[in-house]
C-alpha cells in the first residue's frame, strides 16, 4: 500500500526469501518498456566511465556523511533516486548502513523494479522504494526529516528558478545537522555558482567539494548511447561533473505538502 496518494510504495520485508509478486509501479500482466532513464544508468557497469568517476565521488562524499553521522538510528531521502547505484552499495557497505532507514523516490516504474530486485539480495529492511513525483512534497510525507538527503541528478535536469526553489526548500526535509549529498554536471555546471551561493544563502556550511575537472577523466571507456538525443547529448559531453556534501545548519522548517520544489525537465 502506498504511504501517500495513489502512489504505490513498497517497505522491502524484513528477512524476506521471496519478494511478493509483483516491484512497486507494476500491475499484473504489465509490460515495463526499457526507457531513456533506464538506460542512462548503464555506463554505471562499466570499470572506467565519467559516469562511474561522479558515482564513487558521490558514495565517498555519503561515506563522509555516515562517518559524521550521529549515533543511533537515522533517516535518508534520495531524490530521484533512479536505480540507486550509488546509495543502495553504501548502506551494504558502510558500519552505519543499517542504521538508516531510507525512502527513495523514482517516477520510472523499470528503475524501482531493478532497484527493488537489487534490495532483495541484501539485508536491509528498511528501504522503502516509492514510485513518485520527487518534484511534490507529498512524496516526503512521513520520511523527513532526514539525516541525510540526496541531491543526486536533478540538479542537471531542472532550470535555475528551480534549482534556487528546491534548495531554498530543502530545510523542509533536513533534520537537524543533516548533509545533502549532491552531483550535477553537464548544463547544470553553468548553473555552479548559483548552487553554491544557494546553499550558502540556507543556512548550509560546504563539508565537501568537487569541482569539474578535480577527477581524472582522461581516459574514459567508451559510454553507451541510450538512442535518446538529449541523454546522448548529455553523455558524451564528457567528464565535468560537480558534487558535494553541505551541512545543514539552519532551522528545519516543517514539511508543507502540496508544494512543488521541481519540475524535471525530461
Ligand atoms: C539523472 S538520473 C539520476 C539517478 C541517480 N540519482 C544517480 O545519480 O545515479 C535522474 C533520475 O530521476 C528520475 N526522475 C525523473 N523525473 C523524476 C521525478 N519527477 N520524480 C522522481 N524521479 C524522477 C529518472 O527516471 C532518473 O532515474
Amino acid at each position: 500500500m502506498s504511504t501517500f496518494g495513489d502512489a504505490p510504495a513498497l517497505r522491502h520485508p524484513a528477512q524476506a526469501t521471496t519478494l511478493p509478486g509483483f516491484p512497486p509501479g507494476v500491475e499484473p500482466g504489465q509490460v515495463l518498456k526499457e526507457q531513456p532513464w533506464y538506460k542512462w544508468h548503464a555506463p554505471y557497469d562499466e570499470i572506467r566511465s565519467v559516469q562511474t568517476d561522479r558515482l564513487g565521488t558521490v558514495q565517498d562524499l555519503i561515506a563522509l556523511a555516515l562517518d559524521a553521522a550521529r549515533p543511533g538510528p537515522l533517516k535518508a531521502v534520495s531524490i530521484c533516486s533512479g536505480q540507486a547505484r550509488d546509495l543502495l552499495p553504501m548502506l551494504i557497505n558502510h558500519p552505519r548502513g543499517h542504521d538508516v532507514a531510507v525512502r527513495m523516490i523514482e517516477l520510472e516504474p523499470l528503475n524501482a523494479s531493478f532497484l527493488y530486485g537489487a534490495l532483495g539480495s541484501t539485508d536491509l529492511t528498511d528501504v522503502e522504494v516509492v514510485v513518485a513525483d520527487a518534484g511534490l512534497t507529498d512524496a516526503y510525507l512521513g520520511a523527513v526529516p532526514a539525516d541525510l538527503v540526496l541531491v543526486t541528478g536533478p540538479f542537471a535536469n531542472i532550470g535555475a528558478d528551480d534549482l534556487q526553489r528546491t534548495v531554498r526548500m530543502l530545510p523542509q526535509l533536513c533534520a537537524p545537522g543533516a548533509v545533502v549529498v549532491w552531483s550535477t554536471y553537464g548544463a547544470g555546471l553553468s548553473e555552479l555558482d548559483a548552487l553554491l551561493a544557494a546553499f550558502g544563502a540556507t543556512g548550509f556550511t560546504e563539508m565537501t567539494l568537487v569541482k569539474p575537472g578535480s577527477v581524472d577523466s582522461s581516459q574514459p571507456s567508451a559510454v553507451i548511447a541510450t538512442g535518446d538525443e538529449d541523454l546522448d547529448g548529455e553523455l558524451f559531453e564528457g567528464g565535468e561533473f560537480a558534487a558535494g556534501a553541505h551541512r545543514f545548519e539552519g532551522t528545519p522548517l516543517d514539511l508543507v505538502p502540496g508544494e512543488r520544489l521541481f519540475t524535471f525537465r525530461l
